[in-house]
């Protein structure tokens, strides 16, 4: 499939909140929100940018991989929304990092890291780019309501960034969209055209969170069998199921099915929250950074998002 990640880098805004400080002004606690979902903290920008956290993450996913901007040649963004509306977030980082490759966004909502991976992909087999950065690149923070707190507790800020190069990594890929609007979604406001009759405001993000959950309960499993038979392998193939960071009981509930020890799914939701596309990306870089991803390891991804998306890969680490 053409495909190896070759240098990761990571965009995290200063200001760390704790459950007890949301507690501070809405009405939760943080015994409510650790055993419903594992959070305990999540970073929120405050002066940052998501164009500035999207750039450091790009330099130091180019600085361990050996290159310089000017070796890539394609910049892809997966995000809900960035600075901008327009332009995309790949041209504001494109401007800041001094890229000058064709650059576009791809918004997948939480699945958009494996998304990138398939298009970059592409890319590469056709010989149309050979070294290419994706950036996942969240500020959810301004996309919940903050005085809802069904929503507001679960998200944090946040960039991830993997060079990518041609390889053979990546031995299976496959996406899917259940297409449905209504469980998860953040309207775009109708403006002040005076030809709607319906007007929109600006929408906060919108999250039947019950059906979310039995959305990606559901679709992990048989993502892992289809992956698994596809390849020939089981379950006890795989070193690493790096699931995407929504919910600790939503990946308890998927290792409990599968029958695989705690320590192959590692989990980093109680420090950062749920970052959308950046999860799993921020997960691997930690574990590439602190020795726990090895050469010759064979991972499962998978991601579930607001689409309803839902994405998996399986990686040998080169
Ligand atoms: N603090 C205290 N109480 C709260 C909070 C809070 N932050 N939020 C909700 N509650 C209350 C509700 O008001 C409700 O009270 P009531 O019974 O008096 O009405 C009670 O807790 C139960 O509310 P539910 O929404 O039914 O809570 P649930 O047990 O379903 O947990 C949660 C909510 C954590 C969102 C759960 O549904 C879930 O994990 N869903 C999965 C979806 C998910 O993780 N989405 C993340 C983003 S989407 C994505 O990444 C794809």
């Amino acid at each position: 499939m053409s495909l190896k990640i070759i240098g990761m880098g990571k965009g995290i805004p200063e200001r760390r909140i704790s459950n007890h400080e949301l507690a501070g002004f809405l009405d939760t606690d943080n015994e409510w929100i650790v055993s419903r979902t594992g959070i305990e903290n999540r970073y929120i920008c405050t002066t940052e940018t998501l164009t500035g956290l999207s750039a450091c993450a790009s330099v130091q996913a180019l600085e361990n991989a050996g290159m310089s901007v000017s070796d890539i040649d394609l910049v892809i963004c997966a995000t809900i929304g960035g600075d901008f509306k327009t332009p995309s977030l790949a041209c504001s980082l494109s401007e800041q990092i001094g890229a000058k490759c064709p650059a576009f966004d791809i918004n997948a909502a939480c699945t958009g890291f494996i998304y990138a991976l398939d298009v970059a992909s592409g890319y590469l087999v056709t010989g149309k780019a050979s070294n290419i950065l994706i950036v996942c690149a969240e500020i959810m923070s301004t996309q919940v309501d903050w005085n809802d707190r069904k929503t507001c507790v679960l998200f944090g800020d946040g960039a991830a960034a993997a060079v990518v190069t041609s390889g053979d990594m990546l031995k299976y890929i496959s996406l899917s969209v259940t297409a449905d609007t209504s469980i998860l979604n953040m309207p775009s406001s109708t403006g002040n055209s005076p030809y709607i009759k319906d007007k929109r405001d600006i929408g906060y993000l919108h999250m039947h969170g019950q059906e979310v959950f039995k959305f990606a309960v559901s679709i992990v499993g048989p993502q892992i069998t289809q992956a698994l038979d596809t390849l020939c392998m089981s379950a006890q193939n795989i070193d690493w199921y790096i699931i995407h960071q929504a919910n600790k009981r939503i990946i308890d509930s998927i290792r409990t099915r599968l029958r695989q020890p705690e320590d192959k799914f590692p989990v980093n939701i109680g420090n950062y929250g749920n970052i959308s596309s950046v999860s799993i990306p921020l997960l691997l870089y930690e574990m590439l950074e602190d020795g726990r991803l090895k050469r010759g390891d064979t991972l499962f991804l998978s991601a579930f998002g607001a689409g309803l998306t839902a994405g998996s890969c399986v990686f040998t680490w080169e």
